[in-house]
């Protein structure tokens, strides 16, 4: 019956435009409102060609490849390999040329951009393509363009303004090679070591991943999406917490823990405007996010108010049926997730024909499916993509990779570094002290620096660690490098044998260890999506490395390039210092270098805590308070590195805090303010914290929970004031019925250094 109409409509509109041959369509107009203009198109469209909006290919030239280097023996088990068997590249051109494919993905060069937009204007109404990409720390899936560090370093920087600046840049990179579509930021929170994509992340804490997430939203989509991209918050929800570590594996959390942790950064998104969603692989107490109707359009559309859309997660459709056998078929994994509030398929076949049998059939209405297509056109056009102006991406070309772009991936990468340990004062390196120094490690000469979502960039465009201590050395530093490959799970025990040897002739050792989340390196990743692990030790046979060249008596210096906590109690006791670079992106080895060398001050400061060993999992700072009543008979628990702890070559000291009121009424605002003085020999930036501990009360509430940070720049001697305000946001919690309120009784504030209790003062106030 819906096809009849749609022939029908067909006919209606064909006549309608040869009526008015020489009239532009009022969609086509750019001076009409958006609203008007989608229901112009709106009006023009067939069921085929709306129900083509909401389905997503991945690019040709991902196609091509994927083809090449798997023989064409099916889908890969890895997501970051997908094509379509039965269905040829020109078979895909067709589709597009047809109006059946609205959006592409994992595009990775502006040619290929560029004819796609053009089959796509052969479409009969010419409606242009959305292009997606997962752009998560600067878009480092087209070659040539600028890494920013990893989310989860970006976070240590515990500043918004670089995050929502970078996102910025990106969305200017993104323009520049065909892409409006970042799938970015990632909200989840992090609290399990195990799972591969922790470095995705912005860490373990909800108000901080709130923040870093509107900051990324912010800079993605700016003031006026024609000249910014559509953010996507992304999982929706839980999926960093499975029951063993394994993505895609079940979540089981309570509806407490999910309102007070995982959630939050999700509504903030909204807050912010975000223009897309995207729901977990996993399912979550029993229901799988692609078809939770609950959360997708009972809580984050109806309660928080979302007005953009939803695109599925890599064939977790499919997964519906297939994985979590929640449906029978495709067709009814596709009736569940359209049901639930999805408008757009992420990729490929398998979407179409079910969506238009069950328009067929009357199950799914042409209203709901209009809705759908409402949001998506309504994005393509506050994107400007049918106004021909901004299709033009030649004339942004010079913003990729440009020197601001460059210069703020430095400076992040600067700042988002983490010094862990430094005995004896060993950094920053002393040529005098140490006349000869020896690098080594798999990540000393390695693209491991950019991280996951990122290809193999231009040697040209990427500072490695060996190459930016080298660069950064004063004169007459003696720096040499035994390489040992890049490859860690291809590490050999000849090399080691030989590092622990030469190590003797020399002063000191820096050995850059850790994990390798590249996605294209097959193998050798150990870190990133689809790669968990059921241990949180060095790979390969890095900690055998680790060892012969402590053994040997020799300082030791250890750079760690890591998308997740790993286990370091070996190191923080053998090793002489220890930096933690995270994922420090293109310029990553030259921030290292000036760290190591003095030239710049470490200031980043841990946002994901870091556990003993893989037994303690989970391990985080806001945890309740019988947490570790008990101790482990053969280990001390707790972590081994604290949420928010860093070390600087200078050191700070902080009053006691003062409050503006002792006493406040529930709803009113108390300010809390602190004086933290510079009382070294350098300049540093010194990251602030505000802690809360609520009242005494039938619910037991997290020890601490962070309620404010800032980053302050302090000369030698100089003293900055700091103050945060607390208000009814800060201050409320959930009852016993979930129901959110503010207690009476008396709140506790903690200020300091980092979450560790030696490094917080506190101060009081009761709310009557
Ligand atoms: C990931 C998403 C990503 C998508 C497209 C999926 O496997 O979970 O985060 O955006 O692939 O690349």
């Amino acid at each position: 019956m819906k096809q009849i109409e749609s022939v029908l409509l067909l006919v209606l509109s064909c006549c309608f435009s040869s009526c008015s041959i020489d009239e532009v369509p009022a969609y086509l107009d750019a001076g009409l409102p958006v609203e008007r203009r989608v229901d112009d198109l709106m009006k023009r469209m067939t069921v085929e060609e709306k129900i083509g909006q909401m389905c997503q290919y991945v690019g040709l030239q991902h196609i091509i490849e994927t083809e090449r280097q798997h023989n064409g023996s099916g889908m890969v088990n890895q997501d970051a390999y997908a094509f379509y068997p039965g269905l040829s590249v020109s078979d895909i051109e067709s589709l597009v040329s047809e109006g059946k494919i609205g959006s592409f993905l994992h595009v990775f060069s502006s040619s290929e951009a560029e004819h796609l937009q053009s089959l796509a204007k052969k479409s009969r109404l010419k409606i242009p393509l959305l292009i997606g990409i997962d752009a998560i720390h600067g878009n480092g899936m087209v070659s040539g363009c600028t890494v920013y560090p990893s989310q989860l370093g970006q976070s240590c920087i515990w500043d918004t303004g670089p995050v929502e600046l970078a996102a910025r840049y990106t969305a200017e990179e993104m323009r520049a090679t065909g892409t409006q579509w970042a799938f970015s930021p990632n909200l989840d929170i992090a609290r399990d070591a195990r799972w591969g994509r922790t470095g995705e992340t912005f860490g373990e804490d909800p108000f901080l991943v709130s923040e870093m997430g509107q900051a990324m939203i912010r800079g993605l989509q700016g003031t006026d999406l024609k000249n910014g991209v559509l953010a996507c918050a992304k999982h929706l929800v839980g999926g960093s917490e499975p029951v063993n570590g394994l993505n895609v594996a079940p979540t089981d959390i309570s509806r407490r823990t999910l309102m007070e942790i995982y959630l939050p950064p999700y509504r903030s998104a909204v807050e912010a405007g975000v223009m897309t969603f995207m729901p977990a692989h996993n399912e979550i107490n029993g229901i799988p996010c692609h078809s939770a109707g609950h959360l997708m359009t009972d809580l984050v559309r109806d309660r928080w108010g979302f007005k953009g859309f939803y695109v599925s997660d890599f064939l977790d459709i499919e997964r519906l049926a297939e994985v979590h056998r929640v449906a029978e078929n495709q067709k009814e994994a596709v009736f569940q997730t359209v049901e639930a509030g999805m408008d757009m398929h992420m990729h490929g076949p398998g979407f179409f024909e079910p969506l238009m049998e069950l328009v067929d059939d009357g199950r799914i209405s042409m209203n709901r499916i209009d809705e759908s297509v409402r949001r998506i056109l309504t994005a393509k056009f506050l994107l400007g993509l049918f106004d021909a102006e901004s299709a033009d991406t030649s004339v942004l070309s010079s913003e990729v990779f440009s020197p601001a772009h460059k210069e703020l991936a430095l400076d992040m990468a600067r700042k988002s570094i983490v010094l862990l340990k430094n005995m004896e004062r060993t950094l920053p390196l002393d040529t005098r002290r140490y006349k000869r120094i020896l690098v080594t490690g798999p990540d000393a000469d390695s693209q491991a620096i950019l991280g996951d979502w990122s290809l193999l960039q231009p040697e040209d465009n990427v500072t490695t660690i060996i190459e930016g201590i080298k660069e950064t050395a004063p004169d007459g530093a003696v720096v040499d490098f035994f390489d040992m490959g890049t490859s860690i799970p291809g590490m050999n025990i000849h090399d080691v044998e030989k590092a622990a040897e030469l190590a003797r002739k020399y002063d000191l050792v820096v050995l850059c260890l850790g994990e390798n989340s590249l996605r294209y390196v097959g193998p050798d990743q150990t870190a990133g999506e689809n790669v968990d692990r059921d241990d949180i030790s060095l790979p390969g046979l890095q900690q055998h490395l680790l060892e012969a060249v402590c053994d040997t008596g020799v300082p030791v210096v250890c750079v760690m390039v890591n998308a997740r906590p790993l286990d370091v109690s070996y190191m923080k006791e053998h090793a002489h210092a220890i930096l933690e670079a995270w994922e420090p992106g293109s310029f990553g080895g030259r921030a290292i270098g000036e760290i190591l060398w003095g030239e710049v001050n470490p200031s980043g400061k841990l946002t994901v805590s870091f556990p003993r060993n893989v037994g303690q999992i989970p391990v985080y700072y806001n945890r309740k308070p019988s947490q570790y009543v008990r101790r482990y008979f053969n280990s001390p628990s707790g972590a081994i590195y604290h949420f928010g702890e860093g070390l600087s070559y200078t050191s700070y000291s902080y009053s006691a805090p003062v409050a503006d009121k002792s006493v406040v009424n529930p709803g009113e605002t108390v300010t809390i303010s602190v004086n933290v003085s510079n009382v070294g020999e350098v300049a540093g930036d010194e990251i602030v914290q505000m802690y809360i501990n609520t009242p005494v009360c039938r619910v037991a509430r997290p020890i601490l929970s962070l309620k404010g940070f800032e980053r302050v720049t302090l000369s030698p001697g100089q003293t900055k004031t700091v103050t945060f305000v607390l208000g009814p946001d800060e201050m409320k919690t959930l009852d016993e019925n979930l129901e959110e309120g503010i207690d009476k009784g008396i709140f506790t504030v903690f200020v300091g250094a980092s979450s560790k209790p030696d490094d917080l003062q506190s101060v009081t106030f009761e709310v009557f």
